[in-house]
């Protein structure tokens, strides 16, 4: 009986090459939709007020607060111009108070900029501010945001495990400048942007192939560079450039072409946002522990899998985490130890059997493939709006990858990597490739704001 609802699961989760490419061309669809009206699409295409990325002769002294991810950290970038590159970068590190992430929005910003001086203080101890200059920050907020300008935008609302109603509606940057004045710490917030764009900057700044950025995260989302002609909804002049970078939110994106099933629709109902974030909670880090735990909840309840009692701890949301998960499918132990542990720990199950523990494994695998390989079909659909899902000649295209997810859930990272490749067949495979932008949506904040600097125009 447990086995049937393992091939059950299976079946419903299935995700051939040819359900790939529907969804690839439902995502291709629904950018185009986006990027024609507001409020067009599922997909917000939120433009992101950058239309130039970092070309490498930035200087100066910047500061990032980068919130949104697991951690939330602080930087201080040093940058040396052409020549010198990234000349000195620091950071502090911290965990957001579960309670802030469901409190008011003046308490997490105190919070944040609290930090904020803290880190200041610290480091003009080391090195000595220019005089005369007013400190300039990038402030990577990983949250659907419209934006007014490079540094002001408005917080549509909140994903993953945020929920602060006060703040919905709200100017960002403004909530954080108050915060910083409650502080005493003087800073200029230059420029404001979202994590994959942050990426995408950080990205093209060591490789100037970049043109996409993917975060697979605690969320997950995706920037790119438009052609600014092929956006009817901005009615804003058109940039030197004729680039403007997208921050899609593809987190939002939902088609009748995914592979959902009722464990799915079930975690939805129940989360703090339902029947938004459908892509986000099928292939994202946040919920993909939390849909097996679903899985073994109903084995144990239907099918005794964890013998006659149902295990209590098994009903507790959240409680079986993606890393834990990973550390189940990548257990490569003979009697599976690091499976058994952590069922021991996470649930309190002991004695599991072999056969017990081969099964959680087998679904660790099933529900990580099905994310992988849908989080394939949105870039390969991104891919296919960009027109670079062919090879064309000598061009080659990186997609700067970054979060939690990616870095560490290696069976993941190879599954979605592995394919695109199969998505985009034949010779293409060879003109895209991955990089993995470690932190770098802070550094490219950083950047950002140095090209965004309220003295930029002034020879330093
Ligand atoms: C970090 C970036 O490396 O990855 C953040 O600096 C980003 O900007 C984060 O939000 C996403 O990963 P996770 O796993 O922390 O959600
Ligand atoms: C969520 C956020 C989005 C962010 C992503 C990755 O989807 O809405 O803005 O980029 O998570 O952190």
């Amino acid at each position: 009986r447990a086995m049937a609802i393992v091939r059950e699961l299976e079946e419903k989760c299935g995700s051939p090459e040819a359900k790939l490419k529907q969804v690839a061309d439902a995502m291709t669809v629904e950018m185009h939709a986006g990027l024609a009206s507001e409020g067009g699409s599922k997909l917000k295409m939120l433009i992101s007020h950058v239309d130039n990325l970092p070309t490498g002769d930035e200087e100066g002294v910047y500061y990032a607060l980068d919130l949104g991810g697991t951690n939330f950290r602080v930087l201080r970038v040093e940058l040396g111009g052409k020549t010198g590159g990234i000349v000195s970068q620091e950071f502090a590190e911290a965990s957001i108070p579960p309670e802030l992430m469901v409190g008011t929005s003046e308490a997490l910003f105190d919070y944040i900029a609290a930090e904020l001086a803290k880190f200041i203080t610290e480091e003009e101890e080391k090195y000595h501010p220019p005089p005369g200059r007013q400190r300039e920050l990038g402030f990577t907020f990983s949250f659907p945001v419209m934006q007014n300008s490079i540094n002001s935008g408005t917080l549509m609302r909140w994903t993953k495990g945020f929920s602060i109603d006060d703040m919905v509606g709200n100017d960002v940057v403004a909530e954080l400048s108050k915060a910083m004045h409650r502080q005493g710490v003087d800073v200029h917030v230059s420029a404001l942007v979202n994590d994959t764009i942050g990426t995408l900057a950080g990205g093209r700044f060591s490789n100037k192939d970049v043109a996409i950025a993917v975060i697979m995260g605690t969320g997950t989302n995706a920037a790119y560079v438009e052609r600014a002609q092929a956006i009817p909804k901005w009615h804003g002049p058109l940039p030197n450039s004729g680039e403007m970078v997208i921050n899609m939110e593809w987190g939002n994106f939902k088609s009748s072409h995914l592979p959902l099933t009722e464990y799915d629709h079930a975690l939805d109902a129940e989360s703090l946002n339902a029947g938004e974030q459908v892509f986000e909670k099928l292939i994202s880090g946040m919920y993909l522990g939390e849909i097996l735990r679903r899985v073994l909840l109903r084995m144990a309840e239907e099918a005794a899998f964890f013998g006659d009692e149902v295990p209590p701890k098994l009903k507790t949301p959240f409680v079986l985490r993606t890393p834990d998960m990973s550390a189940m499918h990548h257990d490569t132990s003979a009697d599976l130890r690091v499976v058994s542990n952590k069922l021991k720990d996470i649930f309190e199950v002991s004695n599991t059997t072999l056969k017990t523990r081969r099964a959680v494994v087998e679904l660790c695998n099933i529900i990580a493939t099905r994310g992988a390989r849908l989080a394939a079909a949105g870039i390969f659909g991104v891919l296919k709006k960009m027109g670079k899902d062919t090879s064309t000649g000598a061009e080659k295209t990186v997609i700067a990858m970054d979060g939690g997810l990616y870095e560490h859930y290696t069976e993941y990272r190879k599954c979605l990597e592995n394919t695109l490749i199969e998505l985009l067949g034949g010779d293409s495979s060879s003109s895209i490739a991955f990089e993995h932008s470690n932190d770098g949506s802070g550094i490219g904040a950083a950047l950002l704001a140095a090209s965004h600097s309220q003295y930029r125009n002034e020879s330093s």
